[in-house]
């Protein structure tokens, strides 16, 4: 049996991770790992691999950066012959980025089935590229493997026949597992002693001069209080760049390594973020997680986690903020299924 995981952009490589080493306990399981290149840059993408375990992928794509469409036309352009010359029995894509669309699209019409991990997840928020990756790649991929209960009824209601829909739990938590011990030996040179915790790339949060500089403006305010360390992604960078925003009193770093990036979250009084992945390991981790969006696909850490929505409302924020300052954070619990086996699963259905 020959699969081939798909990668693009760095949230693909932790939860890839797990379903290789699961794999590769199989005996009869052959797998290759290709890499799109949506992410090129060593902190956003090539670091990751050793920390993983995974080895280095076997072709990467090249494809870099672009608008949505040039992107997604260069995925699969580049990635169909590697298919049509590898013939692999089944691809597995990951997450929601463009890659995972694309990946899937070239598959499906080669007639190579697809697994989809972290299927299921939805915003129900349009205006998001990743709610439009997640609806489609979902519609055409013959395995959908959900890290929980609410993946599978968005599945059923979109007519998804319920054979499709393997409910396995979570495989980013397998990383955060995995990575625990190390995440704790790692010291990082002079943190402020208590710190908020900031990741911020989402285009709706990043791409508006007006938002940008307001979420800017309320991170100065909480660094009176409070450290502010703000690992910075490179859309995100160039933006404060480009308008010369003030970020005097932000702890700015490079984006992080996935160990020393886990490092920073376990010890942070409270994350601040946009992104999905940090919603799901702060809720795992028991930190209180602030998320500067209405809506999130990951509703589960709201309900049962440690994540409270505020959009972009400074006031609710700062008011957010000061609960958690008083002690008075929300205190959550690890939804079912997080539990560091889920790429086992995944690897024995694919088995099966
Ligand atoms: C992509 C995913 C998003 C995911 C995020 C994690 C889509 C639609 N979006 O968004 O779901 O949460 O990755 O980071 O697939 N850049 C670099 N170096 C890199 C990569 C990007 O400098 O290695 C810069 C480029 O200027 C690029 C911009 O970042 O134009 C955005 O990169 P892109 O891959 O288009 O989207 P992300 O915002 O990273």
């Amino acid at each position: 049996m020959h699969i081939l995981h798909v990668v693009g952009a760095r949230p693909n490589l932790m939860k890839a991770a797990p379903v290789f080493r699961a794999l590769a306990k199989q005996p009869r399981a052959q797998q290759s790992l290709i890499h799109t290149g949506q992410h090129y840059d060593a902190n956003m993408s090539g670091a990751f691999f050793p920390q993983l375990g995974i080895p280095e992928p076997d072709v990467n794509l090249g494809v870099g950066s672009g608008s949505h469409a040039r992107q997604t036309a260069e995925v699969i352009t580049r990635f169909e012959p590697v298919v049509l010359q590898r013939k692999p029995d089944m691809v597995v894509v990951y997450g929601d980025v463009n890659s995972t669309l694309a990946a899937s699209l070239v598959c499906a019409k080669l007639h190579i089935p697809v697994g989809h991990v972290e299927a299921g997840l939805r915003s129900f928020d349009r205006n998001m590229p990743e709610e439009i990756n997640r609806l489609l790649t979902d519609q055409i991929a013959d395995l959908l493997f959900t890290p929980s209960e609410d993946g599978d009824t968005n599945l059923l209601r979109e007519g998804i026949p319920p054979a499709r829909i393997h409910r396995v739990g979570n495989v980013m938590i397998d990383s955060l597992l995995d990575l625990s011990p190390k995440a704790m030996a790692c010291k990082i040179d002079s943190l402020p002693e208590r710190y908020a915790l900031i990741t911020l790339h989402r285009p709706s949060n990043v791409d508006d001069l007006q938002t940008l500089k307001s979420i800017l403006e309320s991170l100065l305010e909480i660094s009176v209080q409070l450290g502010v360390v703000f690992p910075v992604h490179p859309r995100t960078r160039q933006r404060i760049a480009d308008w010369g925003l003030t970020t005097d009193n932000l702890h700015l770093l490079e984006p992080m390594p996935y160990v020393e990036f886990l490092a920073l979250q376990r010890r942070a009084v409270v994350v601040i973020t946009d992104s999905g992945g940090v919603q799901e390991e702060s809720t795992y981790l028991g930190v209180p997680c602030l998320t500067l969006r209405d809506n999130t696909e990951r509703p589960i850490t709201v309900s049962l986690g440690t994540n409270t929505l505020v959009g972009q409302d400074r006031k609710k924020l700062s008011s957010e903020l000061s609960n958690i300052l008083a002690g008075k954070a929300k205190k959550g619990v690890i939804p079912p299924l997080w539990d560091g086996h889920a790429g086992e699963r995944i690897a024995e259905i694919l088995r099966n």
